[in-house]
């Protein structure tokens, strides 16, 4: 039997700038998805989940073939492994558990995904051909060529590996990669659940994509990453959407790259105020947020203990990140989410600072 798992992760800045080959900075969250592989005789590949809300089910391997459930990103993954060059798969048992919610923009899919081919590659003994980047790539590859979800590289390499202490600060275009040990004596990362459910796969988050090829074939380059701070002027030329769209793209890889120099520094309001700005890049320029999204967003800005916070992953729902006062995040997040409740009629809900059954503070090593 292989076990695997994989953490779920949370962008702490650099939002829609990775399919436009920008920066990147999430890092891992505690909760993770499990994947026990036992392989067996034959074709057939039977996956159970102990909490994915779906029956078992089975396929045959070269028969595999999306119906948009979570089933996708299974067959997925041995339809991807299966034509990498010398890779031989066959039958097996899978169970699968995961701790990372749905919907929440946390990138479930990527953790399952990067489960799943983590155990594959373990019971085939196929490290040599597939190392932790290309575990990314194809987790990306399955969700744009088999699931139809058209992401970015971010959540599959942070799946792949991000840690708790650290920022991944990742530049898309070259994939050169860095941990980034983040303040952790001075600051702390709390996650809140909106209560408004998000997905990749529908149309806004694909809709973007295509704003942002129109206008990389108005400016005449290849990709949102040929401009910078400089070319604001030229971006103002654009016409509507797309300047607004391209103008968020181009000041969001600004604003990771100062990010990091504040990370690095220690220097947490510049942090909070980089994540303010985001927040209103994504819901002015960007039009990703929602109403309230916003109002989270601002209840949690207003707290004496947190830093900053802004709208994380995709938008149109899921979750928000924030920065608080180390040791505070817990008590803040829990009453952010208390006056977000009351004002929106939402169920809101505290992901990050996980809490042990025990009441302590849960971190899962790296
Ligand atoms: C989703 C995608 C990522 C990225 C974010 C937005 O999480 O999976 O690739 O594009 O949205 O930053």
């Amino acid at each position: 039997m292989i076990s695997t798992s994989a953490h779920g992760r949370v962008n702490l800045i650099g939002e829609h700038t990775d399919y436009n080959n920008g920066f990147v900075l999430p890092t891992g969250i505690p909760q993770m998805t499990r994947a026990d592989l036992e392989p067996r005789a034959g074709q057939t590949v039977f996956v159970a989940s102990t909490n994915l809300a779906d029956k078992p089910f089975s396929f045959e391997l070269g028969s595999e073939r999306a119906v948009r459930s979570w089933s996708d990103y299974v067959q997925g993954a041995t339809w991807v492994m299966r034509q990498e060059p010398g890779a031989k798969v066959c039958g097996f048992d899978l169970a699968i558990s995961s701790t990372v919610p749905m919907g929440s923009g946390l990138s479930s899919s990527a953790a399952l995904l990067v489960a799943v081919l983590r155990a594959i590659r373990g019971a085939w003994g196929l490290e040599g051909l597939v190392d932790d980047i290309r575990i990314a790539r194809l987790a990306q590859k399955i969700e744009n060529e088999f699931v139809g979800a058209r992401v970015g590289i971010m959540d599959p390499l942070a799946a792949s590996l991000a840690t708790e202490t650290a920022a991944l600060f990742v530049d898309t275009q070259s994939l050169q990669i860095e941990q980034v040990p983040l303040p952790t004596d001075q600051l702390e990362v709390a996650v809140i659940n909106s209560g408004i459910s998000h997905s990749n796969v529908g149309g806004g988050y694909n809709q973007r994509r295509s704003e942002c090829e129109q206008a990389c074939e108005a400016l005449g380059i290849s990709s949102l990453r040929e401009v910078g701070m400089d070319d604001l002027a030229r971006i103002d030329s654009l016409p509507e959407p797309l300047r607004r769209r391209a103008r968020h793209v181009v000041t969001e890889n600004d604003r990771v790259l100062r990010a990091v120099t504040a990370i690095r520094s220690g220097d947490c309001q510049e942090l909070g105020r980089l994540f303010r700005e985001s927040h209103l890049s994504m819901k002015n320029d960007y039009e990703v947020s929602v109403p309230d999204i916003d109002t989270l967003v601002e209840i949690a800005s207003a707290q004496p203990e947190v830093f900053g916070a802004r709208l994380t992953g995709g938008g149109f729902g899921g979750s928000i990140v924030m920065i608080a006062r180390a040791g505070s995040a817990r008590a803040a997040a829990e009453k952010v989410v208390q006056r977000y409740n009351g004002a929106t009629g939402r169920v809101g809900f505290v992901l990050v600072p996980k809490v042990a059954v025990d009441g302590t503070r849960e971190i899962t090593a790296p």
